[in-house]
């Protein structure tokens, strides 16, 4: 294991005692990731945590109102990471292992056709020939997300006396599924909102198509959290 920690509070109280963030990781887990990056030819200088990564993201985009509490809902290809934000602080995260993938297999399933093809129908690259099994095969595999979203989200505040969550941020490739967004914020009854990583980021409209980027906005959740990262910093 690699262990790593950081101390969050000091000892108001002179009881001896504070709170410490402990995280290990396997080191098998860090060197998998390690490898594909000098692979590339880069050189790794930081590893995070994407939660964590999500909420520096957070920070430098949506500024925290005191005592507002915030879920951040990170929906990739094969794992939902849910994390609770209380005064920019996360204290609760918990990965469910659904994701993009889900919506494709269902969608493969239904329509009997190949896991590429499914993949384009749900994105929107193909043309929807059978659009009802498709809205039917997405908007089922939502519910389930949903549910377990608002199953983590329920577990967090009935073992969190009088609190509760303001607004869910819902990041990852998977947060640009058809209706979710909507279905998450009716079935959850709170506000519902893709998370814009470069809210606050000055970009060069030379370099890069302000169209494309607002498109590809979601993607980028973990990743601008880590840009925000230097070498040796805490
Ligand atoms: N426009 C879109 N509509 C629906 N789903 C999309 C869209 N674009 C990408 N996806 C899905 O988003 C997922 C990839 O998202 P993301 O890049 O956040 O995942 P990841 O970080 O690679 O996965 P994980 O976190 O599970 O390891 C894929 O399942 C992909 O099909
Ligand atoms: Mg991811």
């Amino acid at each position: 294991m690699n262990i790593d920690f950081q101390i969050l509070g000091s000892d108001t109280e002179g009881r001896g005692q504070m709170d410490v963030m402990l995280v290990a990781v396997k080191k098998d887990v860090i060197n998998d990731y390690t490898n594909v990056i000098k692979e590339a030819g880069l050189n790794p200088v930081v590893i995070d945590v994407d939660s964590f990564a999500l909420e520096n993201m957070m920070e430098i985009n949506y500024p925290v109102t005191p005592g507002e509490n915030l879920a951040m809902v990170n929906i990739g290809a094969s794992i939902t990471s849910i994390s609770v934000i209380l005064g920019g602080l996360t204290i609760f995260t918990r990965s469910i292992p659904m994701g993009g993938n889900q919506f494709t297999e269902e969608i493969q399933r239904q329509l009997n056709i190949s896991f590429k093809e499914a993949e384009e129908m749900k994105t929107g690259k193909k043309p929807e020939s059978e659009s009802e099994s498709l809205g039917g095969a997405i908007e089922s595999i939502s519910t389930n997300l949903t549910f377990e979203v608002k199953r983590s989200l329920d577990f967090f505040l009935g073992g969190s006396q009088g609190s509760y969550v303001n607004k869910i941020y819902i990041s990852g490739g998977s947060s640009k599924v058809a209706g979710l967004q909507n279905l998450m914020q009716e079935k959850t009854s709170i506000p519902v909102e893709v998370i814009n990583p470069f809210k606050n980021v000055e970009t060069n409209p030379k370099h890069f198509d302000p169209d494309k980027l607002k498109e590809m906005a979601p993607y980028f959740g973990v990743a601008v959290g880590l840009a925000t990262r230097r070498f040796a910093d805490r």
